[in-house]
């Protein structure tokens, strides 16, 4: 007896491929990551990476949609959502995350790293695993950090001398080390989100900016303050995060597979920055960049004091620096 003629065998073929097709999207679970950078900086490309190791990690049952340049709110609106659920993960600036964790403020003592080498093999380190650990009392599991270089010093008028910088309003984070780094050298901090830079360096409203080389090559801030002094005066990570309320509500083998998606994609970043550190900086001149050279010793000095308070201040952050200077 034949059961089936060709045509209904085509058919019945086509409803199993379609019913197929419809399960993986029906069961394909999307996961929101937001971040405040620009597509062409190295914390988007991290994201991608994520995305990348989550789909080939469950055969395309989850992914990560991206969001960046705070499209769907800033920083303090993107914890909110994560301590919600509502968002999923997150690449945060250490500012922001050290205002509720104060301890992650130990990442941007002035001059405790020499090389961006020296900060990622820090990222190890038992205190700054112990600082991404305290993120759970914010609603938030730390996974690991990324970096965007070291930072530096660009403005309108070339810098030479740290005495260059008295009074000068440079643009920075409005709190903790930020603050007391730039008044401990006699500038003038400047709050001003990412974004208006630009716009504020052709107006006046800022002298100079705080930046690491993949923010400035991402934003070419050279075209309106092309001095470029390579300070090296600290080094400034983002945490990558989980929201905490998500994950504790997955199993085992979810949490241990979307783990390790971020821990490859941060360990890709790791080795990507020290490379682009350096690409960036040819970018940077080959583009208009002037880079001046500046005696360091007196902001050194200037160090000296902030290091010491914050030192004093926190056990973790003392520890994290006493760790750091081992491995030196
Ligand atoms: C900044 O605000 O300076 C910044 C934010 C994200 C990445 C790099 C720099």
């Amino acid at each position: 007896m034949k059961l089936f003629n060709k045509k209904s065998f085509l058919n019945r073929l086509g409803l199993i491929c379609l019913g197929l097709s419809l399960s993986f999207f029906v069961h394909a679970e999307t996961l929101k990551l937001g971040h405040v950078t620009p597509e062409a900086h190295l914390w988007h490309k991290i994201a991608q990476k994520i995305d990348e190791n989550l789909q080939a990690n469950t055969n395309g049952e989850m992914n990560v949609a991206i969001s960046p340049l705070s499209k769907i709110g800033d920083e303090g609106q993107m914890i909110q959502m994560m301590q919600a659920g509502s968002l999923h993960l997150g690449i945060f600036t250490l500012a922001e995350v050290a205002n509720r964790e104060a301890s992650l403020q130990g990442w941007v003592l002035p001059f405790l790293f020499d090389t961006l080498d020296e900060a990622v093999a820090a990222t190890q380190n038992e205190a700054a695993r112990a600082m991404l650990a305290k993120l759970d009392n914010n609603g938030m599991v730390g996974v690991e950090y990324a970096f965007a270089g070291m930072r530096h010093i660009i403005s309108g008028n070339a810098i030479t001398e740290p005495t260059d910088l008295n009074n000068k309003k440079i643009r920075t984070y409005p709190s903790g080390v930020f603050k007391d780094w730039w008044n401990a050298v006699n500038a003038a901090p400047t709050a001003m989100p990412l974004s208006e830079v630009a716009q504020s360096l052709t107006t006046n409203l800022l002298d100079a900016v705080d930046i690491d080389l993949d923010a400035l090559v991402s934003m070419k801030f050279y075209q309106q303050a092309p001095y470029l002094a390579l300070t090296n005066h600290y080094t400034f990570p983002a945490v990558i995060v989980i929201s905490k309320k998500y994950f504790d509500g997955l199993d085992e083998s979810k949490k241990e597979v979307l783990v390790k998606a971020i821990r490859d994609g941060a360990e890709w970043g790791y080795k990507e920055i020290i490379v682009a550190d350096e690409r960036n900086l040819q970018t940077a001149i080959d583009d208009g960049a002037t880079v001046t050279e500046i005696d360091l010793s007196s902001f050194k000095e200037a160090a000296e004091a902030v290091t010491q308070k914050y030192v004093k201040q926190d056990s973790l952050i003392a520890d994290f620096y006493e760790q750091v200077q081992q491995a030196k």
